[in-house]
């Protein structure tokens, strides 16, 4: 389409214009009303030089052939005609939909053929309880746990791991990335993180399996936690039981405060002991609790002597386990 000698003349001064600023519309509005200042002018100058027409710039919009009018500043809309209707193709908007489709189709389908997405299953433990029988030994600090689990290896060929006493010897290994966290925690009478303690029972079953054959374990002073319950019977091996050492706390006091002149134990004073009785009756009890919930514990008044407890012990023990003791 030829343009006018007048139209030419506003175009390229909007042309010119466009450079001095983002061609937003309301930057073209006022560009286009420039120009059109202008062409208005020059063409009427040309006619008769003193009449000035000026005309709003939506007048000027609508009176510019539509192919003229555009917000972009590309050259299209200008000297170029716009497409008609009949030009614009629409066969590859199909294709593109076409393949949309069908690839969702697909995907649906896939997805019909995949399982449901279930929790992760839980690990296996390292041990079968067919083949390896743990007791936990559990009960306050100064119950007595230590005193029986060493009768009852004597006289029933079990493993005695304490968890206290493994801690220590991690703590006292030279090099142990732990040796500082577990020497607070003991003096503190706070509960390690229990993927430590957890570690060092594993270990030293598999070295105990290795080494001797034997498969029959007291684990003693755990679980102190939840968390060291889980993770154990999860990841080791589920207990047969809890042995539960049940003492008043004066009778505990009374015998920590005594083996405290001759263990060397830095957690064998008035206030560490204060600190684990705390421990014990808001983080181990609940540990009870739960086995006791699940009819798995055995509990054995430790008040009387150790002879006493002993045959207690042995007595109940022998009503759950009969022959496995
Ligand atoms: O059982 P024992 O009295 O020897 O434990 C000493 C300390 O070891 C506890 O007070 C606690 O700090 C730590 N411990 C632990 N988790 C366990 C057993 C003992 O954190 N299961
Ligand atoms: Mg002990």
């Amino acid at each position: 389409m030829a343009a006018t000698a007048p139209g030419r003349q506003a175009w390229r001064q909007l042309m010119r214009n466009s450079c001095r600023g983002p061609a937003t519309p309301s930057n073209l509005l006022r560009q286009q009303h420039r120009a059109f200042t202008r062409q208005a002018s020059s063409t009427t100058q040309s006619s008769s030089p003193r009449r000035v027409v000026t005309q709003s710039p939506s007048t000027f919009l609508r009176r510019q052939p539509l192919a003229q009018r555009s917000y972009s500043s590309g050259s299209q809309g200008h000297n170029t005609p716009p497409r008609s209707n009949s030009q614009v193709k629409f066969w590859p908007f199909l294709i593109v939909i076409a393949f949309g489709s069908g690839g969702y189709v697909l995907l649906a389908n896939r997805r019909k053929k995949m399982p449901p997405t279930t929790e992760p299953a839980p690990a296996t433990p390292a041990f079968s309880p067919a083949d390896v029988t743990v007791l936990f030994v559990l009960g306050g600090p100064g119950a007595g746990k230590g005193t029986q689990c060493a009768r009852l290896v004597k006289d029933y060929h079990f493993t005695h791991l304490s968890a206290g006493d493994l801690l220590r010897a991690e703590q006292d290994r030279p090099g142990s990335q732990y040796g500082a966290l577990i020497r607070d925690c003991i003096k503190n009478g706070a509960i390690v993180p229990m993927e430590v303690t957890v570690a060092l029972l594993e270990n030293a079953m598999r070295d105990t399996i290795r080494a001797s054959g034997n498969k029959k374990f007291l684990i003693d002073g755990f679980p102190r936690k939840m968390d060291q319950a889980f993770k154990f019977e999860e990841v080791v091996c589920p207990a047969k039981l809890v042995l539960f050492y049940d003492c008043p706390e004066a009778e505990m006091e009374k015998r920590l405060l005594e083996r405290g002149k001759t263990s060397g134990r830095a957690d064998d004073n008035a206030e560490s002991i204060r600190k684990r009785f705390r421990t014990f009756v808001e983080t181990s009890m609940p540990v009870v609790d739960h086995y006791e919930a699940e009819n798995r514990v055995v509990k054995v008044d430790s008040t009387p002597t150790p002879d006493q407890v002993y045959a207690d012990t042995q007595e109940k023990l022998r009503k759950v386990l009969g022959d496995k003791l």
